[in-house]
């Protein structure tokens, strides 16, 4: 999704912001632009396409001289991707410049009330009504910002940060948020607003979190003052951000995906030892259902919960799509336990699903790896990941992350319901400790998988088979295939293949079959012969002393053994780099795939 940033103080601010928006690359965008205040007047830049072009075209920011300014990727919504809706966007005489991410959901009622008083528009975008009518409250009130953006926000609806600056107010920038993250850099002498902490990371590590509904000015000096929708004055709590602008580097890994495959060990050591679960064992003891709630990935790693909790915990879970929970309308119980997951903290339909589970009285919990985010803020108790920034689109050392918080979830649920006694859980904790060394196992067959994926470069479509645990991480498998190498590819329940899916079964389409639960290896590996027989090529992802698929498969990939409930951790890596070194193979942009974007924060 888009990426803003603002910067004031003592340095030319074009570099900076350029600088800064190539952080927010990864987010997904489809044209850029930046504005600098030369100290007369706001000057203006921007291009459809890759921040190179703006960089070009910009000298690397030389041309634009001051040390005052926006700039921003977007990701088109309202308005195909072009020079004229890239954003920063203006009003007519450029007395108001903005930069917006999210959605203006009224802004043809706008447009109509403020062509009716004058205004004439140049863009197909949702934006400009906005920054118009900020404009025009600008003007009409003796140029008060504050009043302007206040009165703005009255009538705007939908969820939005803006980041402002106006032509008669040097060295000033502003911020306004409402369900779209925002947060503001302390820098020394200077300071920064920003979508997201890594485009800031390498000036500054101390920042002030948004709440919805209020509004920054950040000057010259560095000074950054709060105020909330009625425009008074508010004290907030400087927080300091414990990720490494190093982190948000390659670190000599061809791309983020790959380094990130590479930090999991780390992701899941640092989860799996957070005390803090963000749930007291007196909560854990009334729960009577769980409904997990998350999109995506996320939503794939509540899957693989589903199961273990259900299995150690014994205590019934649902599994929950967050954009269609949101609008579904069904009996929720009070006693239950509404758990979101997301790495972004900030994903439109997860927020809003978990808003619908307060509503009704239920009690969230949030397992997060953005600290701050809105559904981190919201949530009543949180249980953060410790993944660290993840730049790539595709997820994957935060799904991972996901899985452990899951499991730490599933085995405390179980203790303090005395489900499990103290040894077993000991057992099985110490299970999860191997986790990373068995990751890193994995990771040095990883030669293995670029052999296989090479395979699969002219293939047009994709199985992947399993069952319970083994189906949701088929589900995270074919998610990966398809979204980052383009090759269409579908998860299968295996018991579903012959109820239809089997008649799509060619010659040499690659069907990936996935066996990491012993009772249902032999199921599995009959529906695996099926495909075969019918012409498939087959391959099994299996734990070390599995024979079953031994004579039958044309490839086989073994993960180390462990415990039967935690093998979606280890059965993953190899589904992740077959569809990372598919991609690479193919030559695609394997950490920006098309029409993606790394935070989904609008419906
Ligand atoms: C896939 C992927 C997405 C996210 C989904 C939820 O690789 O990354 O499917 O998992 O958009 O995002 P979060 O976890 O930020 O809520």
């Amino acid at each position: 999704m888009c990426g803003i940033l603002g910067y004031t103080g003592n340095k030319q601010a074009a570099p900076i912001l350029l600088d800064g928006l190539a952080k927010l690359e990864y987010r997904g965008y489809d044209s850029a632009g930046i504005a600098v205040y030369d100290g007369g007047n706001i000057n203006i830049k921007k291009s459809r396409g890759r921040l190179k072009i703006l960089a070009d075209m910009t000298e690397q920011g030389d041309l634009l001289k001051g040390t005052c300014g926006i700039g921003h990727t977007r990701w088109a919504t309202h308005g195909e991707p072009s020079d004229t809706n890239a954003h920063p966007l203006w009003s007519d005489d450029k007395t108001v410049v903005a930069i917006h991410n999210g959605i203006v959901e009224n802004y043809r009622e706008i447009k109509d009330k403020l062509s009716e008083k004058g205004y004439s528009f140049y863009s197909q975008t949702d934006t400009e009504a906005a920054v118009k009518l900020i404009d025009f409250y600008y003007k009409a009130n003796n140029h008060d910002a504050l009043i302007a953006i206040t009165k703005a926000m009255q009538v705007i609806r939908g969820s939005y940060c803006f980041v402002i600056m106006f032509n008669d107010r040097p060295g000033e920038v502003w911020g306004v948020r409402k369900d779209n993250p925002l947060i503001a850099g302390q820098g020394d002498g200077e300071a920064f607003l920003t979508s997201d902490a890594s485009a800031i990371l390498q000036h500054t590590k101390h920042v002030y979190y948004f709440d919805n509904f209020e509004i920054a000015k950040i000057d010259a000096d560095g000074s950054i003052i709060f105020y909330n929708k009625n425009g008074e004055q508010v004290n907030k709590t400087l927080s300091e951000i414990t990720w490494d602008a190093q982190a948000v580097e390659k670190g000599g890994f061809e791309h983020f995906m790959l380094k990130e495959i590479h930090e999991q060990g780390k992701a899941v050591r640092d989860t799996l030892h957070n005390q803090d679960i963000g749930i007291r064992d007196s909560e854990i003891k009334n729960i009577s259902q769980i409904y997990i709630i998350a999109c995506g990935s996320a939503y794939h790693a509540g899957y693989v919960g589903q199961y273990v909790i259900e299995d150690l915990a014994k205590i019934p879970v649902r599994m929950e799509l967050a954009s269609e929970f949101r609008y579904r309308s069904m009996p929720l119980d009070k006693n239950a336990l509404a758990i979101v997951i997301s790495q972004s903290g900030e994903t439109a339909d997860t927020l809003a699903a978990m808003r619908r589970a307060k509503e009704h009285g239920l009690k969230t919990l949030a397992i997060v790896n953005v600290v701050g985010s809105t559904i981190a803020r919201e949530a009543e108790s949180v249980f953060y990941t410790l993944a660290g920034p993840e730049i790539a689109v595709a997820t994957t050392k935060a799904y991972s992350a996901q899985l452990i918080a899951c499991y730490v979830l599933a085995l405390r649920f179980a203790l303090v319901r005395q489900v499990i006694n103290q040894d077993y859980y000991n057992k099985l904790f110490n299970e999860l400790e191997e986790i990373p060394a068995k990751i890193d196992e994995i990771l040095d067959q990883k030669e293995n998988i670029r052999e296989i994926a090479k395979k699969f470069i002219n293939a047009n479509d994709a199985f992947f088979l399993g069952r319970n645990i083994d189906y949701a991480l088929a589900m995270e498998g074919s998610l990966k295939m398809k979204e980052i190498s383009y090759l269409h590819s579908e998860a299968i329940a295996a018991g579903e293949m012959k109820h239809g899916p089997i008649s799509l079964v060619e010659n040499h389409m690659p069907v990936i079959g996935i066996l990491t639960q012993s009772v249902l290896y032999k199921k599995t590996v009959s529906n695996m012969l099926e495909v075969k027989s019918r012409g498939a090529y087959i391959l099994g992802i299996t734990t070390q002393g599995n024979a079953a698929l031994e004579r039958d498969a044309d490839f086989i990939f073994y993960i180390p053994e462990t415990d039967e409930h935690f093998a979606a951790s280890l059965a993953v890596i190899p589904l992740q780099l077959l569809g990372y070194y598919l991609a690479a193979a193919k030559g695609l942009d394997v950490d920006k795939p098309r029409n993606l974007a790394k935070s989904v924060t609008v419906e």
